[in-house]
């Protein structure tokens, strides 16, 4: 089985970001003492980096085979929105050579992390732009194949690109509206967008083509993972 290298820190943010990482006694633990306890404490003292750093790996593999029959070698140029330190395009950067990966993400942790539904307010973020950065890089992929935007600070990116990824991010966390005139204008006809949604058929009127590949049941809120290409005018 593969594995990442993690640099120090990581593992908490990986751990904010992929909650069904914790083990089941922290979890009782961030239970008993609450979000703000579990976010500015135990995530800092209590974990393992070296059991993350392969669970981690293991979901991100896992999500890759859900998504890969919709990637080919002709797509070159991904988007990554709310892609966390990056495991999954490490993994796609695996198995296709030499694609360029934008990524687009916040830069803080928030106080309490909320798994919520924040509309287009949603102020929730639990990343860090360097330590991605150093992530993304102890693992293969070339500083020049890597750009990095922070969502409240910088221009995005204005590209066409060939695949947009966004697990339980947009439209899971934060409102897909927040995005919808900046993804129209970097989509082609056949980009396709992969994300996690509570609400599959809302998706029938922005797109022509909406396919759902999965139902999440146990995840925070009841979602379907779909993939949309070709925004109706
Ligand atoms: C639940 S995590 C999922 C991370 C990753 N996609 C994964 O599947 O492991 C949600 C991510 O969205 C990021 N995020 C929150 N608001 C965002 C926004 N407006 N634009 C981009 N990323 C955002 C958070 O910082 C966090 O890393």
């Amino acid at each position: 089985m593969g594995n990442f290298n993690l640099p120090k820190k990581a593992a908490r943010l990986i751990v904010l970001q992929r909650i069904e990482l914790l083990s089941p006694f922290l979890a009782k633990i961030r239970k008993l003492f609450g979000r703000y306890f579990f976010s500015n404490f135990i995530t800092r003292f209590f974990l393992d980096p070296k059991i993350i750093r392969e669970k981690y790996y293991q979901i991100m593999a896992d999500e890759f085979s859900i998504i890969e029959r919709f990637i080919d070698s002709n797509d070159k140029i991904f988007l990554s929105i709310g892609g966390g330190v990056g495991g999954l395009e490490l993994i796609i950067n695996q198995k296709f050579k030499n694609n360029e990966y934008h990524f687009i993400e916040k830069n803080y942790v928030s106080k309490k992390v909320k798994y919520g539904w924040g509309g287009m307010e949603n102020k929730e973020a639990y990343n860090d732009l360097n330590l991605q950065k150093d992530f993304l890089k102890m693992n293969d992929m070339n500083e020049n194949q890597i750009d990095i935007y922070d969502f409240d600070n910088d221009k995005l990116p204005d590209k066409e690109f060939d695949i947009i990824i966004s697990l339980f991010s947009l439209d899971y966390h934060y409102d897909f509206n927040l995005y919808k005139d900046y993804l129209r204008k970097v989509s082609k006809s056949d980009t396709k967008i992969i994300f996690d949604t509570i609400r599959a058929d809302y998706f029938l009127k922005i797109f022509k083509k909406v396919e759902i590949i999965k139902t999440y049941n146990n995840t925070v809120h009841k979602s379907k993972r779909v993939v949309c290409s070709e925004f109706w005018t």
